[in-house]
């Protein structure tokens, strides 16, 4: 009796965490369209998170320690809650799983400083690397690990007593066979320091960024002094547009027209800086970010 019904539990769990990682074309849209309008309104696309290095393709999850809760983006976490390691993850739809299963991939979690004011380094386009591993590989429940020692080992947030909500954001990128890692971040231990993620893109030959989210940790601890920007909410209007925009470039990924096409390993060739006035335009910026057909 006993067995058996661990037998019939076994059974249930088995296609469903077989399942998990190919999740339906729209929901992955929504979550992707509702991550991308908070990383624009919190302002991590388009800079630090160049437009040009996106092609969202997939949900990113993301917890702080085995066993413990998924984070929604855009989630306030607590210094304390963000000291487990992050455990990451991705869904994507079936339609997109040839270029996912499969794939090899780097992972990376930085801090943008608050938004507005951002951390010093910031003004030279500087981030705070908490973590870089490469070589991360997908497992059939969709959980990403990494097969050799990460470049820098997760250093647990601690932004300064007072400095506002740091935005730090994580980026799953696709790592091509002609991934090289830059010479100052090719070695297991480099400790946390600043960086660029669009320097180590083009330097390092890195492919699309095909799941990103991010969290907001604070030490309210000592007042905010500084004249940190707030981070608005999505409206759910544009989510639901942007996400049937996404959805169509999803179910056909490589029927968009896109800069896909011109040859060139991410950059393409075809990709425009964004003005800040078209930054206002949130829907059309998003959709370079996806070679969607609306654009
Ligand atoms: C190391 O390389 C990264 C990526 O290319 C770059 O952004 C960073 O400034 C470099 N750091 C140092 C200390 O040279
Ligand atoms: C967007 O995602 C946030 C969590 O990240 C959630 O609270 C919100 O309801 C979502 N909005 C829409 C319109 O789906
Ligand atoms: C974006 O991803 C889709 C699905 O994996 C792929 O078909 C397409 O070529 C990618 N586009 C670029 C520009 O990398």
């Amino acid at each position: 009796m006993f067995s058996r019904s661990i037998t019939a539990l076994a059974l249930s769990l088995v296609p469903a965490l077989v399942a998990a990682q190919k999740e339906s074309v729209t929901e992955v849209a929504t979550s992707i369209a509702n991550t991308t309008l908070q990383m624009q309104a919190v302002g991590l696309i388009p800079d630090p998170v160049p437009t040009s290095a996106l092609n969202l393709t997939a949900a990113l999850g993301l917890r702080f320690g085995e066993g413990s809760r998924d984070i929604a983006t855009g989630q306030t976490v607590s210094v304390d809650q963000a000291k487990g390691t992050p455990q990451y993850s991705i869904e994507y739809p079936e339609s997109v799983a040839d270029e996912l299963d499969g794939a090899t991939f780097t992972v990376l979690f930085l801090d943008a400083g608050a938004a507005g004011v951002g951390n010093p380094a910031l003004l030279d386009g500087l981030l705070t690397r908490h973590f870089l591993g490469n070589n991360f590989k997908l497992g059939d429940d969709g959980r990403l690990t990494n097969s050799t020692p990460a470049i820098t080992e997760y250093a647990s947030p601690a932004p300064a007593a007072g400095s506002g909500p740091h935005r730090y954001f994580q980026v799953v990128a696709l790592q091509p066979s002609n991934f090289q890692a830059p010479q100052n971040l090719s070695q297991p231990g480099t400790a946390l320091s600043t960086m660029s993620l669009a320097s180590y893109i083009s330097e390092s030959n890195l492919g699309k960024i095909v799941a990103a989210s991010f969290v907001l940790i604070e030490d309210n601890s000592a007042e905010v002094t500084a004249s940190v920007s707030s981070t608005a909410a999505v409206q759910s209007a544009s989510v639901q547009a942007l996400a049937t925009s996404v959805s169509k470039s999803l179910a056909s990924p490589s029927g968009a027209p896109s800069a896909s096409g011109t040859g060139t390993s991410g950059n393409g060739a075809a990709y425009v800086a964004p003005t800040k006035a078209l930054v206002a335009s949130a829907a059309a910026v998003a959709a370079v970010a996806f070679g969607a057909a609306l654009i």
